[in-house]
This record gives structure tokens, sequence and C-alpha cells, in this order.
């Protein structure tokens, strides 16, 4: 649909932005569903942030994603903030409603979709998550709002531990820290039901690595990488070949994006296409 004087405007928020799959998979979905909204990223500096959220204000800009390194910054310039975001202390997305900024984290809900799409509900589920950075923060929180188990295992044990109690402030079933090496990981994915890389390790140059060794995966687990870049990192190939369950950080990142779609649009996002942009879009930047 042709831009005009109606357009409903969306965009996104970070620094950088260039490489966003953000615009590409929005304004696709947008186009599917033949809905008159455009989609345009915005590189906003650190020190400009509040300026940012007054001129979606101003401009009255219908939706926002926000993306490193805002999504702690950009919280006190809203109105309000979803429940779990305000847990998690961090939004990837802003709805205006008539002028009322609300902030949501659909990373949390994103990585949730695959599981449910795949009939597995976390409650109950013990979870091996490797990494306590800001990735890990939304994707634990989301799990242990669900009800599940969780063992955290991270380099910097002290981090593992830090996240860990946070979780236990929030819910009484909580979590566990403990530091990242091969004994605490083959004694915590024996019985697991799922393991989760929410590090880097595996990413672009160290995709030759990866961040849990072959000899802890067991058949018939779930293995969730959260990285997606390479499509296939070596854990996922590892994982496929012991019999796992896997799930790419592809699906997530379409998730994520298809439940801010949803709020914004107030319609059902064409999750299939949205799936179908970042994997082409993955498979032209190799
Ligand atoms: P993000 O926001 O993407 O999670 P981050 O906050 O810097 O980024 O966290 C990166 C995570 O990957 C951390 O858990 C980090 O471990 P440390 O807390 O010990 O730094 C983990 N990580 C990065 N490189 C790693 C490596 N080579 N081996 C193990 N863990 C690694």
């Amino acid at each position: 649909m042709d831009i005009s004087g109606k357009t409903i405007v969306c965009g996104l928020i970070g620094d950088p932005v260039e490489h966003s799959m953000s615009p590409a998979m929005q304004n696709a979905a947008f186009r599917e569903l033949n809905l008159d909204y455009a989609y345009v990223p915005f590189r906003v500096r650190g020190e400009d942030i509040g300026r940012a959220i007054a001129g979606m204000r101003a401009l009255g800009l219908r939706g926002l994603n926000v993306t490193i390194p805002h999504k702690m910054a950009v919280i006190p310039f809203l109105d309000g903030l979803d429940a779990l975001a305000g847990k998690i202390g961090a939004v990837n997305t802003i709805v205006n409603d008539g002028g009322t900024l609300t902030g949501y984290n659909t990373d949390a809900g994103g990585f949730l979709q695959p599981l449910l799409e795949r009939g597995f509900n976390p409650e109950g589920k013990r979870i091996v998550v490797v990494g306590a950075g800001g990735a890990a923060r939304g994707i634990t929180f989301a799990l242990v709002d669900k009800g599940a188990r969780l063992v955290m295992l991270n380099r910097t044990a002290d981090r593992a531990r830090a996240l860990a109690e946070q979780l236990c402030q929030h819910y009484p079933q909580g979590a566990e820290g403990m530091e990242l090496n091969e004994h605490n990981l083959a004694e915590s994915s024996a019985n697991a039901d799922m393991i989760v890389n929410t590090t880097s390790v595996g990413m672009g140059a160290s995709s030759n690595e990866t961040p849990i060794p072959r000899q802890v995966l067991r058949r018939g687990a779930l293995v969730y990488d959260i990285v997606y870049n390479p499509l296939k990192t070596k854990l996922i190939s590892e994982a496929a070949s012991a019999g796992c369950v896997t799930i790419s950080g592809a699906e997530m990142l379409a998730w994520q994006g298809a439940l801010a779609f949803e709020k914004w649009t107030a319609r059902k996002a064409p999750i299939e296409l949205m799936k179908r942009e970042v994997i082409r879009h993955l498979r032209n930047e190799d």
C-alpha cells in the first residue's frame, strides 16, 4: 500500500539499527494484511533517548521496537509497563494509545511461542539456561513466570547467582545459579527437559564453537539456541544429530516481531511469512 496522509507509522530505535531485520519483516507483514502501516528504523544515541520518546508522542507514532542499548533506558519515559516487562526491567516494544505509552517485552513472549508451537509447556519442567547476560534476563523471567524450574550456568558464576536471586524475589520456585563448567553442565543436563543457550558463543566469528559439549546432549531433550546467525549453529547441528528437538533463535526473532505487530495492529500476525522473511534475510547475509 502506498504511503499516504493516513499511513500509521511504527519504527525501531537503537544504535546501531542498519543491520536490523525488523523493517523487512514488519513491512512484509503489513503488506500481507493490506494494512496502511509503515515501519522505519531510527538510529538514536543514548543521550537522545528521552527526546526520541517525546518525538514519538509529538509525531503520533503508533509503536516502536526498542533494541540495544536502549531497552532499559526508555522505561522512565513511558506512562506504564506491562507486569512482566516491569519485572524484567527491559522493554523492546512500545504501544502508543492516544498519547499513553505502554512498554512491553515481546522478547520474553517471543521466546516462549516456539515452545508452545511444539506443545512444550514450561510448567514444572527442568530447564538448564547457559548464560546470564541481558538476553538471559527476559528468557529466565519468561520461563519462571510459566512455572519452570531453572538451573542457570554462567562463565562468571556471580552473575548467574545474582540473576537467580532476582528471580527468587519475584517467584517462589525461583532458580539456582552456578558456574558454567563441565561438571555442573553434565549434572544439571542429565535430567533436564530443555537446555537453552543465551550466550553469544557460536555466533559469527565463533561459529566453530559451541557453549555445550556434545556429550551432555540427551536424545529427546529440547535444545534452544537463541543465536540465529548462522541459522544452523554448531550447537543446533550437534543437538539434531544427538536426537534432540531443536529450536533456532530465528524463530524467537520472528515471534518477538509478530507479538509487537499484534499489539500495534490488533490483528493476528502472519507468523509463517515473518519466519520466512527472517530466514531469507539471514541467507542473504551469508
Ligand atoms: P547479551 O545481552 O547478548 O546477553 P551480555 O550481557 O554481554 O550480552 O552477555 C553475554 C553472555 O554470554 C554472558 O552470559 C557471558 O558470560 P559472562 O557473564 O561470564 O561474560 C556469555 N559469554 C560470552 N562469551 C562467552 C564465552 N566465550 N564462554 C562462555 N560464556 C560466554
